[in-house]
């Protein structure tokens, strides 16, 4: 069995030593094999331009990336973790670190609204990555609204998807049951909670982090003002079973070539 964990915050945006210290005690709070944190948790989200983002983004082994493998190994845990990356461009990225350091990055592919202004669209595809416990894909936020996302982790044999989140419409969560039940994969999706305004744009975050399973179980989803933490326990082999009775497998079962894309 694994201990999945989501971190629902709410960050001050720009506060990144307030926003890591906290989002690391957390952690510190309950175990769990894998912890799940939201998209761009170290600095928040409604930036005011570029140059915010330019001054706030950090290199794959910044500030954040230390504090999150210190904690990760002293909690001998895996952590993903989103961050404002600064690389050869401005991303919206997720680390996924362990007690040794960095295991793999993703890059948002699908760029969300006012995010088009800041980064750069991820150029890492869907990577996943094979844990102690199983394999793991990673994607953000608003990638969830393009089924490809979730179906090109299930293909490579995902059987979690960690999805940190910043959520500003309301379907994601029950959106997120069709992903897990149309792929059979497990999800965990942090999302942060609170009320960002800067000048005219003012977004509000809807929380309701959530764990999900191949059946479209909602093992736990949490409320849109909470900050804490949830861990439940699973078991990722039920992933990799694919069929739904004795005539249909979920993947086996697709027609790529009547698809005519
Ligand atoms: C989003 O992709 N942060 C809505």
């Amino acid at each position: 069995m694994t201990r999945i964990a989501v971190v629902q915050t709410n960050p001050e945006l720009g506060n990144i030593p307030l926003n890591v210290r906290r989002a690391v005690e957390l952690i510190a709070s309950m175990e769990a094999d894998l912890y799940v944190l939201p998209e761009l948790c170290n600095t928040g989200y409604n930036f005011a331009d570029r140059r915010e983002v330019d001054r706030l983004a950090e290199p794959p082994d910044g500030f954040t990336f230390r504090a999150m493998t210190e904690i990760a190994a002293k909690t001998k845990a895996r952590i993903v973790y989103g961050f404002a990356e600064k690389s050869d461009a401005l991303y919206n990225s997720a680390a996924l670190v362990g007690p040794a350091g960095i295991i793999g990055l993703y890059r948002k592919v699908h760029l969300y609204a006012r995010e088009t202004l800041f980064f750069t669209p991820g150029n890492l595809g869907f990577p996943v990555f094979d844990l102690p416990f199983g394999r793991l894909g990673i994607m953000i936020c608003f990638d969830w609204y393009y089924p490809e996302s979730a179906r090109t982790l299930a293909l490579k044999n995902a059987q979690i998807i960690a999805h940190p989140s910043n959520l500003v419409m309301p379907h994601c969560p029950d959106a997120m049951i069709v992903r897990c039940l149309e792929n059979r994969v497990f999800a965990a999706t942090a999302d942060r909670v609170g009320t960002e305004k800067r000048g005219v744009t003012e977004l509000t975050y809807i929380g309701k982090s959530e764990i999900v399973d191949p059946d479209g179980g909602v093992l736990i989803r949490m409320d849109q003002e909470e900050v804490g933490i949830r861990v439940v326990e699973v078991d990722l082999k039920t992933a990799l079973k694919k069929k739904i009775n004795r005539y249909n497998d979920l993947i086996a079962g697709r027609r790529p070539g009547e698809y005519g894309w």
